[in-house]
Parts: structure tokens; C-alpha cells; sequence
């Protein structure tokens, strides 16, 4: 059985160490799968909205929706350590809703860790949320909370200029008191100068290699999504098949009285089977 992991297996890590590994889960049993896998830390992302909820975007994620699915994450008991992310709305309008927001992800989700999208603008909400005693991760480059404002999910960091605010964003969340930081859909290069410039593990998508560790989204590794994936999204099994294939033959036994089987039934005494049809 493996130790739990917990932030200080995170920021320890000495530089050049084997890569730390992320993966999202939305429910108890992607959790308990993802933690039999071995994964370092598990993200309820608010990417729930759309692989668990149906939704085109995250933007409609609420606090309840991440309250909810963060506590059937939680009854996993993962030994990864367990993030929640601050949904959109949770953490713009006040230093006092943001922290409020980052409690009851701790209280009553039971995550370990809470992250959130942004950077230099967000410096005195994560400085709040740390000195409530939570341990924030912080998320630059492509923020999709932002789309709208961005024109889409499009790569950040392309031109130096937004390099240099992609390495001074991470700078400044890490300085702010961030234990990690994800960094999203940025050129490699990008991925790299963050990760030589902070002194916490950056955990990448779409970021390249340089980058202290990696996160996927666990509908994506499995092959669940049936819609189009970025760039960066590796698919490492088509689960999606196999799951419409056994439920396809599930319909076919049915329909053909296959199922349920003698194997599949409870049987009755032998005598007691007499005595019912006498009756
Ligand atoms: O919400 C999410 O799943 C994320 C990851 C893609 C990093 O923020």
C-alpha cells in the first residue's frame, strides 16, 4: 500500500526528479480507478461541466456542482493528494467570498487543496486563501474561465511579450504563496522559462515536457469523450468502445432471453418448488 500523498510529497520534490502525474475524476469511481493507477494528486476540475454535465464550457459550473462531485471524489479516500477547483464567479467578486468559496470546498467537499485560474490580478485572493490555512494551486496561460474574454481556448504566450506575462503570472502566483501551478496551452519554450523560473512544481497541458509534472483529463486518457480533444489530449484506451460494446451485448441477450441466465437467478429449494406448485 502506498504512503498518502500530501503537499509537502509535492513540493519536495527535488528538480530533475521523476514527474509528478495528475489526472482529473469527477465521481467516486473514476477516483478509486485513478488512485489504483497511482496518480500523485487527483483534480476535480471544473471540466466536470463538461465531461460530467453536459455543458459546451465551464463557465456554468457553480460552487454547489464542485461541493458535490468533490465529496463522491472523496469518498474514494485517495491516496492522491485529493484538489478541488474554484468554479468561475467563486473567487472574482471579493478576497472574503473567495475565501468563504475555498472553505466550504475544504469543509464540506474534503478536498486537501483547493486551484484557481489567473495570475498577477489574482496575487491578494490566493494570499488570503493561504493564510486561511489552504493549500491553493495556481493556473496560468490559458485560462478557460476566461474564453470569452480571450476569444476561445486558444494557446497563450505565443508573441514574447505574452511569454513574458505567462512567466511573470506564474511568478507572481508562486510568490503569492501557490504550493503548484498548472500551466496551460502554452509553447514549450513557455512551459520551460516558467518552470526554470519558479521554484514549485509546474504541472503542464499542452506546456511540454520541461514542466515539473503533467494533468490530463481522465475522459480523454480513457477514452470516454466521443468530441474533439485539444492538441495536448493523449487518448491511452478507447473505454468508450468497450462500454457501448458490453452494453450492446446486454441489450442482444435480453432480446433474445439469454439473460438472465441460471447463473444470473435465484433458485428455489426443491421441495419447496413442489409444495408452490401444488398450491
Ligand atoms: O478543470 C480542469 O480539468 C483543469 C485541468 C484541465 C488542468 O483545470
Amino acid at each position: 500500500m502506498r504512503d498518502k500523498v500530501t503537499v509537502r510529497h509535492i513540493t519536495k520534490k527535488p528538480p530533475g526528479s521523476t514527474p509528478l502525474t495528475m489526472i482529473t475524476a469527477y465521481d467516486y469511481t473514476a477516483a478509486m480507478l485513478a488512485d489504483a493507477a497511482g496518480v500523485d494528486m487527483i483534480l476535480v476540475g471544473d471540466t466536470l461541466g463538461i465531461f460530467a454535465l453536459g455543458h459546451t464550457d465551464t463557465i456554468p459550473v457553480t460552487m454547489d456542482d464542485m461541493v458535490h462531485h468533490c465529496r463522491s471524489v472523496a469518498r474514494a479516500h485517495p491516496k492522491a493528494l485529493l484538489i478541488g477547483d474554484l468554479p468561475f464567479g467563486s473567487y472574482h467578486r471579493s478576497v472574503a467570498d473567495a475565501v468563504d468559496n475555498a472553505v466550504r470546498l475544504m469543509q464540506e467537499g474534503r478536498c486537501e487543496a483547493v486551484k484557481l485560474e489567473g495570475g498577477r490580478e489574482r496575487v491578494p485572493v490566493i494570499e488570503a486563501i493561504v493564510a486561511a490555512g489552504i493549500p491553493v494551486v495556481g493556473h496560468v496561460g490559458l485560462g478557460p474561465q476566461s474564453s470569452h474574454l480571450l476569444g476561445g481556448n486558444v494557446v497563450q504566450g505565443q508573441t514574447a511579450d505574452q511569454a513574458d506575462g505567462v512567466v511573470a503570472d506564474a511568478g507572481a502566483v508562486a510568490d503569492a504563496g501557490c504550493f503548484a501551478i498548472v500551466v496551460e496551452a502554452v509553447p514549450r519554450r513557455v512551459g520551460a522559462a516558467v518552470s526554470e523560473e519558479v521554484s514549485v512544481p509546474t504541472i503542464g497541458i499542452g506546456a511540454g515536457a520541461e514542466c515539473d509534472g503533467q494533468v490530463l483529463v481522465f475522459h480523454e486518457v480513457v477514452g470516454l469523450h466521443r468530441g474533439e480533444s485539444p492538441r495536448f489530449a493523449k487518448r491511452y484506451a478507447d473505454a468508450a468502445a468497450t462500454i457501448v460494446d458490453a452494453i450492446a451485448q446486454y441489450c442482444d441477450e435480453v432480446r433474445e432471453r439469454r439473460f438472465p441466465d441460471k447463473e444470473h437467478s435465484y433458485l428455489m429449494d426443491k421441495d419447496e418448488l413442489e409444495r408452490f406448485r401444488s398450491r
